[in-house]
Formats: C-alpha cells, structure tokens, sequence
C-alpha cells in the first residue's frame, strides 16, 4: 500500500474526469490530438495505481454525450483513438484480472468498429474478478437517467412505483456502486454532465495537473486528501 493510506479506508470505487489533453498540447504547439494520445500512458499508469491500492472499481469519463460538438477531425480521431487503446491493452489488463465495460449510449455516431471491439474486450474479460474498470463513452449524465426512467416506463412503472431503488435498477450497470471518489484534472471545477446520479455524496478532488501529466502518484494524493475528509451522509458525525 503506498505510503500514508489506511488500507482499511480505501474507497471501493474511484472515477476520473481526464481533462486538460487539449490544453497540454497547445503548451506545446501540438495539435489537440496529440494531447489525447498523450492521455493513454496517464490512463494505464492510473490504472496500474488504481490495482496497487485494491480498488473494487475504477472509472474514467473518456468522451461525452457533449463532445460530439467538437471539430469532426477531432471526433475522428478520439473514435479510432478509443478502438486502438482497446486493441493495445486489453489481453493486458485481462491477464491482470480486470474486467472491463462500457457506459454510455450505444447511437448511430459510435463506429461500428468501435462497438465489435468494445464488445469483444467486455467479453473476454466479463468473468475477471480483481476490479471493474468502466470506461464512459458517448456517456452522459442526464442522458442515463433518461434512459433508465424510459425503461421504468416501457416495464409499465407508474406513480409511486417509480423509486430510488427501481431507477437505479435501470442504470447503465445496476450493480456499480456510487463512485465513493470523483477526481477531475486541468483545474476545472466542474462535473460536465459525468454521473450525476451516482455523484450524489461523492467526495470531490480537483487538481490543476492536466491528464497527459497525470500519473498513480496524483490517484494516491487524490486518495490521502478523501481519507482526509470526515463523510456524513447528511448525518451528524458521532462523537469519539
Ligand atoms: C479531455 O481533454 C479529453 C476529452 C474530453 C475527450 P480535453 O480535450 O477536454 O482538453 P482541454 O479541456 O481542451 O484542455
Ligand atoms: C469532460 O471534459 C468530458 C471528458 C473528460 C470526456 P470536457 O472538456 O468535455 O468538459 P467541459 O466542456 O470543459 O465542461
Ligand atoms: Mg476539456
């Protein structure tokens, strides 16, 4: 366990909002591309960080429901970026006994290819154990509480048969347990449409580091600061 972390109160679930790929390109005089190629080695160190603390799931908001706005190269590229992370890393990761899936809206915009692939690695790793890492793609907030109240309503659910509890029985992965950890990168203190539903208690870390620059070290900071925080729930603390 890295330095200065209680085992004992590692949270169950972290989720990272990897920003600021654009800006550390432009830093650069790159293209913003380039910035998000840069990202991949942030994300499997991450990844490798996230492992060493025991995490029972990692998530990472990789493109939103919004990010189709972007310039049409862009969109491009950040689809066949996704593919190719895929096909480099997954016998990697499945061999570490990570499972891994998708959430997000499955539309006419993602590639087909994209999809095969996205189901092929969900597939192959669907019986791993040691943590679900959960990539969010063409993912958004609002649009999952839309689809899961749509579902409430194609089952027939009226009136006071619409609940916390059935809603969320209707989630892209039912079973996920609300991200005890939100991290977000490139000093932007914003939520940008990721989990909202799930955020509800989440603590909040922002850092100014932007994601190409991002490694374990900054998840274990990120870690030390929520074991710094006192949780209530909209409790009251007990007194010790
Ligand atoms: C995050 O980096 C990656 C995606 C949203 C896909 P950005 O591309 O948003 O980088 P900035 O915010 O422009 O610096
Ligand atoms: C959030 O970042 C989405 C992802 C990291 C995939 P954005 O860069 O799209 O968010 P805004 O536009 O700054 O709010
Ligand atoms: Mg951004």
């Amino acid at each position: 366990m890295p330095e200065g972390i209680d085992p004992n109160r590692v949270p169950r679930h972290v989720a990272c909002v990897m920003d600021g790929n654009g800006r550390w390109a432009q830093q650069r005089n790159l293209k913003r591309t380039e910035g998000h190629a840069a990202g991949e080695d942030a994300l499997f160190d991450t990844v490798e960080g996230a492992l060493e603390l025991g995490l029972d799931y990692f998530t990472v908001y990789a493109f939103s429901t919004e990010n189709w706005k972007r310039p049409p190269d862009e969109v491009r590229y950040l689809m066949g970026f996704n593919e190719g992370i895929l096909k480099r890393h997954r016998d990697d990761l499945h061999a570490k006994g990570v499972r891994i899936q998708f959430i997000g809206r499955r539309d006419w915009r993602v590639p087909r290819r994209l999809l095969r692939r996205i189901d092929e690695a969900t597939e192959q790793t669907r019986h791993n154990t040691r943590m679900v890492f959960t990539v969010a793609f063409n993912y958004g907030g609002r649009a999952e509480i839309i689809d899961a109240v749509r579902a409430l309503v194609a089952e027939g659910a009226t009136g006071d048969k619409i609940t916390e509890k059935s809603l969320r029985r209707h989630l892209y992965d039912p079973h996920m347990p609300d991200p005890d950890l939100v991290v977000r990168t490139s000093g932007e203190f914003r939520i940008s449409n990721f989990l909202l539903w799930e955020q509800a208690y989440s603590e909040l870390v922002f850092t100014d580091v932007l994601w190409p620059d991002f490694r374990r070290q900054h998840l274990f900071d990120a870690v030390r600061e929520f074991q710094s925080r006192e949780r209530r729930f909209g409790g009251v603390q007990e007194p010790s």
